[in-house]
């Protein structure tokens, strides 16, 4: 069987959505679980106002959020993932694919030519995540992290027509 059929067979509904103001606590809660090592409220709080900052609700309508990704373009040439996560509870059921999947979308619809994000050395399952999807290890960014690690930088280029 393959990927999309087994993930349609375990997860119901997902809705890929803007966040709205009532997301906040469960989008701090999630970034907590999956970001331990960050002081993930203040990470949040920077971010709430940003344009693209999308969740996952499972169940449609009035669902729960169990997902989210936020994103920026700086310049008119790159898409930066900031942070994309998903609830421990839920992974590997295609959340995280429907979030990313968002994201290439709608840097398809724009002059963008590379997406890039930055990832800890030691986060192994996100690296593998970015790799299916196409992206590369294409640098090293020492004492990225507040905590002063490393960080990859890992990009996915986009091939336009
Ligand atoms: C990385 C993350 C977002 C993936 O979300 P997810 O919903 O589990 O991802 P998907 O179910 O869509 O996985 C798609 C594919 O990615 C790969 N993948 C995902 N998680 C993996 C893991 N732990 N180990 C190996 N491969 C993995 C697999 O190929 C998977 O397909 P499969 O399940 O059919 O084998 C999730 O693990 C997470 O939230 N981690 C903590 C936060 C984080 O590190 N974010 C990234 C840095 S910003």
């Amino acid at each position: 069987m393959d990927r999309e059929a087994r993930h349609s067979m375990s997860e119901p509904e997902i809705c890929i959505r803007k966040v709205q103001k009532k997301d906040y606590k469960k989008v701090v809660k999630i970034s907590i679980d999956s970001f331990p090592e960050e002081d993930a409220e203040e990470i949040i709080t920077s971010l709430f106002e940003i344009e693209h900052f999308y969740v996952a609700e499972l169940g449609g309508g009035e669902g729960v959020v169990v997902g989210f990704v936020v994103f920026g373009i700086y310049s008119i040439k790159t898409t930066h993932i900031m942070i994309l996560a998903v609830e421990s509870a839920h992974r590997r059921k295609g959340i995280g694919s429907k979030l990313l999947e968002r994201v290439i979308e709608i840097t398809d619809m724009l002059p963008i030519n590379l997406i890039r994000l930055e990832v800890r050395l030691t986060n192994t399952a996100a690296i593998k995540f970015y790799e299916e999807y196409g992206f590369k290890i294409t640098g090293t960014i020492k004492q990225y992290y507040d905590d002063l690690s490393d960080a990859y930088l890992m990009t996915r280029k986009i091939e336009k027509i």
